[in-house]
């Protein structure tokens, strides 16, 4: 008679907990996933990390025209180069139902409750501090997203060996004693810069990752991509503009006879190479692949195009060839081609001219914007997606206190 009326005294309390149980769960899974957002399993659930960013935008907005249930993009928006096209490629993204995150790769708590609250099935790793020139001044900024930010992602994805990942590595491992065309068997050891020794090392990080765990991965070296949305860091974007505004041409001489020559790529072929990898299945560890338009064109070759395309002539402003740079890109694609069936087909002028296209309307807009005073849309959005962010970063903080 006492004992049963001790368990009896017990029930409200194991009620309580059971319903703050239910409760908790509610709020933190609603503080990651919209309702819609909960799939069943079987479908595509695709994470991008550096989704604000040029390949990332393009990558993230081409899925959400496949059979990917869900589309995470991440990014910390960083100021490498001009925040606001990072914002106007992120809103549009936003747009187009794609759940975009304000965060730090290195930000491992909240990448582990990224991967936790969508239990992705593939994750696609393009997040990374790019640029070559810029690795001489702040090679910390590498290490931190790039050597950092990569293992973050390589330890989360041990927790969840199904997942399929790809990542980012560059033509720039290539040295610059490899001959061209850049196959997979020439030499990678001897970096020219910060960035191409932190894009080797993710790829030896992707290989001892998956020697110690089994847990295969696919690496994409790829060659100066350009398109609508580029790197305003990068040649293509970078010599427009100084056309445009009636700037030198700032462009690497060459003693002698040799010219500089890279193997500009077309954002569509690369997003269609990289599509290709979500369904291959690497049947051993450290596979990488060249993604290049597997032909090089000289810089000179590359401002007439410009010219034509924009309608006016380039003043030209010849400076040393920096250490950092190789003379001259180039892949060969046939592995690539071989496994993944990657077959570029876009041409530097048609892609220059699309770029083109893009480059004018874009920034006639940001100018009208500029000059009306007004917020644009994907500011607003943006700041709530900041504010958002810090909200969810808030809980975390609390539920681990
Ligand atoms: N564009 C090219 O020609 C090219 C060539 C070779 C390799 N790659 C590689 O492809 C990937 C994508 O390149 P991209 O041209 O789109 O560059 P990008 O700079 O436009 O995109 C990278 C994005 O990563 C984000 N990022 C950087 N550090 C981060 C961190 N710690 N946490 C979260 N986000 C972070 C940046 O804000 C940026 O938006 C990169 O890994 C780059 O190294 C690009």
């Amino acid at each position: 008679m006492h004992q049963s009326q001790q368990t009896h005294n017990y029930q409200p309390f194991v009620a309580i907990m059971l319903v703050c149980l239910i409760f908790f769960i509610l709020v933190y899974s609603n503080l990651f996933l919209d309702h819609k957002d909960r799939q069943p399993n079987g479908s595509k659930r695709v994470l991008v990390t550096g989704a604000a960013g040029f390949i990332g935008f393009h990558l993230s907005l081409q899925l959400t025209k496949t059979s990917a249930s869900i589309i995470v993009a991440m990014d910390n928006f960083n100021d490498y180069y001009d925040v606001q096209l990072k914002i106007d490629r992120a809103y549009e993204l936003h747009k187009a139902g794609v759940k975009v995150y304000y965060a730090d790769l290195c930000d491992l708590a909240f990448i582990e409750k990224l991967f936790a609250a969508y239990n992705f099935t593939h994750v696609i790793h393009l997040g990374a501090q790019a640029g070559v020139r810029y690795s001489l001044e702040n090679p910390l900024a590498y290490v931190h997203s790039n050597i950092e930010g990569t293992q973050v992602i390589l330890d989360t994805v041990k927790k969840y060996p199904n997942i399929h990942l790809t990542y980012a590595s560059s033509s720039s491992v290539y040295g610059k004693n490899s001959p061209i065309p850049f196959h997979l068997n020439a030499d990678t050891d001897h970096p020219g810069n910060m960035y191409a020794a932190t894009k080797r090392a993710n790829e030896l990080m992707a290989y001892q990752h998956c020697t110690s765990t089994g847990i295969k991965s696919v690496g994409l070296r790829f060659f100066t991509v350009y398109g609508p949305w580029g790197r305003p860091d990068m040649a293509v974007y970078k010599f427009a503009q100084s056309i445009v505004e009636g700037k030198k041409v700032p462009m690497f001489k060459v003693s002698g006879d040799e010219e500089l020559g890279r193997d500009f790529t077309y954002i569509d072929d690369i997003i269609a190479g990289i599509l290709s990898t979500m369904d291959y299945n690497p049947d051993c560890c450290g596979v990488v692949f060249n993604l290049g338009f597997g032909h090089s064109v000289s810089v000179p070759e590359l401002i007439t195009i410009l010219e034509e395309e924009l309608g006016q002539n380039a003043e030209l402003d010849l400076l040393p060839l920096p250490p950092t740079e190789i003379l001259q890109t180039w892949a060969d694609i046939s592995v690539s081609r071989q496994h993944l069936g990657f077959k570029p087909v876009t041409a530097l002028q048609d892609g220059v001219r699309k770029f083109i296209e893009w480059f004018t309307q874009y920034h006639q807009l940001r100018d009208k914007l500029q000059k009306s005073g007004q917020m644009s849309a994907a500011q607003q959005w943006y700041n709530e997606l900041v504010q958002k962010t810090t909200t969810v970063h808030n809980a975390s903080d609390w539920k681990s206190a």
